[in-house]
């Protein structure tokens, strides 16, 4: 068997997390592969809405294996405290979840060098989630991280040496700071975790991919916010792209199998950085209000704009895109036209390819289509999508070269509109 990956394709939060629940049936065994509680998932059934950060999102369908791969950083309090609110709604899942020992953990002064990092950047902070991710990474790649695997031998030791050497850090930028209380929770949560599976999710992983066991890998974050491939450096500290799933989880690329790109019909971001679309007028306030864009985790106010058609096709030639997955085209009911960004207006002249770097000097170029006045999040199949939203459809497949496959009306589990045009 072969793993499939699904990840975003613009600049995170393009609805992740519900498609990863509605394909889950599909699938046996679903993983996440880097990030951490960067990320914020959201899952609607039954009238019940979920956030998930660092748990994948099939935990909740059946008794699927659900892996944290090594890819991934483990904060161990959020888990934690992820882990007890889904036992609490009846999700227990001691028995279902894995986490792999070479995963590495955000320390309490991760967080701390995290925050204080950004206030030493003044205007010119990324706006982080504020998690320690990019300080729990950096100690990743300098060879200084700990990782799960060490919770269960001289632990203590390791931990003594990270923290007095992020204290001379957190000292030398003169950042304030009372550890007590952060570090009691942290060393209980140690604790909880160890009850965990923790496991050597390559093995593990390949095991089961050998014995037919079909696996969905599911990325947090977007293309865009890729360390390599995104806007930096206004991004985050991981490979969020297809490439990212193979050094997350163990898996040859030749074991990649299907690689979904998941977008939305227009474009957000959150946090600091370039966004070439971005709408500063009533058009750009309505799709904020109308989506509900609003970090799932941090509750950031997110910055909305058109689709931007370059940064998506870059996107999916970076990733192997296979099937395109389209999100929230209810959001844009009711305009009397809507717009997709074809080509980017630079100072060297008119591109369709993505820059080096997409400061200011970066203009869009626009193409605009009628808008569709329907109640999308009402429609159950496509045969009840209005002709311009077939139109827009079409035009996207014919700028983008690969089939949207899926389209969401809505952000229940059973607004998706699975499409029949293999
Ligand atoms: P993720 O990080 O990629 O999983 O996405 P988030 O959960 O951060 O943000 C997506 C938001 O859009 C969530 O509030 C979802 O409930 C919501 N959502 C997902 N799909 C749709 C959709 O098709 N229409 C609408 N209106 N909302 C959606
Ligand atoms: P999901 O998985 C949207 C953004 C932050 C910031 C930058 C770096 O829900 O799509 P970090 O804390 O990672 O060092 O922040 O990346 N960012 C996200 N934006 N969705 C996310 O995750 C994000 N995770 C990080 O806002 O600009
Ligand atoms: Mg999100």
């Amino acid at each position: 068997m072969k793993a499939d990956v699904l990840l975003g394709l613009q600049w995170g939060d393009e609805g992740k997390g519900k498609v990863v629940d509605v394909l889950t049936p599909n699938y046996n065994v679903i993983t996440r592969f880097q990030g951490g509680p960067n990320a914020g998932h959201t899952l609607v059934f039954n009238g019940q809405k979920y956030v998930l950060r660092s748990i994948p999102s099939g935990i909740f369908q059946g008794g699927k294996i659900n892996i944290i791969g090594n890819g991934v950083v483990l904060d161990p309090v959020l888990f934690k405290q992820e882990a007890e609110a889904l036992a609490a709604s009846g999700h227990d899942l001691r028995e279902r979840l894995y986490i792999s020992k070479k995963a590495h953990i955000i320390l309490p002064t991760h967080r701390l060098l995290d925050a204080a990092y950004e206030a030493a950047k003044g205007d010119a902070k990324i706006g982080t989630t504020g998690k320690g991710i990019g300080p729990t990474y950096t100690d990743k790649i300098s060879r200084n991280g700990l990782r799960i695997g060490d919770i269960l031998c001289d632990f203590d030791k390791k931990y003594a040496a990270a923290k007095a050497k992020h204290e001379r850090i957190l000292k030398s930028l003169d950042f304030k700071y009372n550890i007590e209380e952060a570090e009691k929770e942290f060393f209980e949560a140690l604790d909880y975790i160890k009850e965990f599976r923790l496991i050597d999710s390559e093995h593990v992983i390949n095991r089961l991919l050998n014995e037919g066991q079909s696996i969905l890998a599911e990325g947090a974050q977007g293309t865009m916010l890729d360390v390599d491939f995104g806007s930096y450096p206004f991004v985050t500290s991981s490979n969020t792209i297809c490439a990212g799933a193979c050094t997350g989880l163990g898996i040859a690329p030749t074991k990649i199998g299907k690689v979904y790109g998941i977008f939305k019909a227009y474009c957000t971001r959150v946090g600091s950085g370039p966004f070439p679309t971005e709408l500063f007028d009533e058009t750009g306030e309505t799709i904020c209000k109308r989506g509900f864009e609003f970090g799932a985790v941090t509750g950031r106010k997110r910055r909305c704009g058109w689709i931007d058609l370059v940064a998506l096709k870059y996107a999916i030639m970076i990733n192997g895109v296979t099937d395109l997955i389209m999100m929230k085209s209810d959001v844009l009911d009711g305009f009397e036209t809507v717009k997709a960004c074809v080509a980017y207006k630079t100072k060297d002249g008119i591109t369709e390819e993505f820059p080096f770097d997409i400061k200011e000097e970066v203009e869009p170029v626009y193409t605009e289509m009628p808008g569709w006045n329907c109640d999308m999040t009402k429609v159950k199949s496509e045969n009840e999508f209005p002709e311009e939203f077939n139109a827009y459809i079409a035009f996207l497949e014919s700028e983008l070269k690969v089939p949207i496959k899926i389209v969401s009306v809505g952000p229940d589990r059973e607004q998706t509109i699975i499409r029949h045009n293999d």
